[in-house]
């Protein structure tokens, strides 16, 4: 069998061409983005393997129609960018990695609060330096802080316990609130006002984006600390910059932005960014963005590979597979089974 796999970056490869040549898989690699004018890359492959800023729209899942694609393999949880109802109609298989690491992606949330409160890029910069000064680098501490968070999936909880561990209080938001547990489920509008921190961990769909905007920014206490290693949409960002720019938002930490397909894991170093609302977000003391790493760990990229070949191969040899996405009358349904 062989994959277009697009968005291909060198840490991809070792562990799909070890997956993949277990199974009799090969994958084609390219640089690109799956899109309209790169979607003819896939000819004579049997499925695509795509990534999270990959377009996967209605157009170009047409396009790979014809070519014969038979499967689409994402290696991530989220499918946003994915129109399932097309896929549907075209007949083409959707599969993607529920799960890989909740560790990967929860430890990052916490590498990223942990910076930004005790000022650790600042003095990582100011020692290179030799500059000792601990002028402005005052922080506080997360014993006893309210962290409000916004999904309590694997992710979510993952990150409860972390918090938990830290000492802090916990309080959470779930449009389908876990059953038999202690955590204290509260509406969105009571974590806005509760919280000291909030931190992200629901899919972006219709009803969340912009989830966190202009108004329930205004909700919040002053100098709340927001945290998105979900996905960008959940913010509307140019509210996020306003807030910031009124102190009504303390400090921000973003490994996602609603705009990051143009730009994230991608060098533009020697360029000029053309997005002002990313490029004045990046300027501020109190924000700190990652390019969408927080999946990448050894585990994460291992479990990512793994899964993905045996999603393939169980929809090719078996024609079922638990991590299916099928678009059925108006609704998502996980998993096909025989
Ligand atoms: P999950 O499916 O285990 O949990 C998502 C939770 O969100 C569920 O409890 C669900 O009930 C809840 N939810 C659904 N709709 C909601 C709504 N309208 N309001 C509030 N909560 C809602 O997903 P998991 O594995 O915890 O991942 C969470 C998100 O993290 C993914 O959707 C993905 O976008 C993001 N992610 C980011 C990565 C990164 O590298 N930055 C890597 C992996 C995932």
């Amino acid at each position: 069998m062989k994959f277009a796999f697009f968005d291909a970056k060198a840490y991809d490869k070792p562990s799909f061409d070890k997956y993949g040549a277990e199974e009799d898989i090969r994958f084609k690699y390219y640089e690109t983005k799956l899109n309209e004018d790169t979607a003819d890359l896939a000819y004579a492959c049997d499925g695509v393997c795509a990534f999270v800023n990959d377009t996967l729209s209605a157009s170009v899942i047409g396009k790979l129609a014809s070519l014969g694609v038979g499967i689409i393999a994402l290696r991530c949880a989220g499918y946003n960018n994915v129109d399932l109802r097309a896929a549907e109609t075209y007949g083409i298989r959707v599969v993607h990695v529920p799960a890989y690491s909740p560790y990967a992606v929860a430890e990052h949330a916490m590498a990223l609060l942990l910076t930004s409160i005790r000022r650790i890029h600042k003095a990582y910069i100011r020692t290179r330096d030799f500059n000792f000064s601990l002028s402005g680098m005052t922080g506080f501490d997360l014993h006893g802080k309210t962290v409000g968070v916004v999904g309590t999936g694997r992710i979510g909880r993952v990150f409860i316990d972390i918090c938990r561990g830290f000492g802090m209080k916990v309080i959470a938001y779930d449009k389908f609130p876990a059953q038999n547990t202690d955590i204290e489920y509260v509406s969105l509008e009571e974590l806005f006002s509760r919280a000291d921190i909030i931190s992200l961990h629901c899919p972006l769909t219709d009803e969340t984006r912009h989830l966190i905007n202009c108004d329930t920014i205004k909700l919040m206490k002053k100098g709340v600390v927001i945290i998105n290693t979900s996905r960008g949409a959940l913010i509307d960002a140019e509210c996020l910059l306003e807030g910031i720019k009124s102190r009504q938002v303390g400090a921000a930490c973003l490994d996602v932005y609603e705009e990051e397909t143009d730009f994230f894991f991608e060098d533009f170093s020697g360029h000029i960014i053309s997005d002002d609302i990313l490029a004045r977000l990046i300027s501020m003391p109190n924000v700190i963005v990652t390019s969408h790493q927080a999946f990448l760990t050894e585990e994460a990229l291992n479990n990512i590979a793994e899964t993905t070949v045996q999603n393939i191969v169980q929809i090719m040899r078996y024609d079922a597979c638990p991590n299916e996405l099928i678009f059925s009358d108006g609704e998502i349904l996980h998993g096909t089974q025989k």
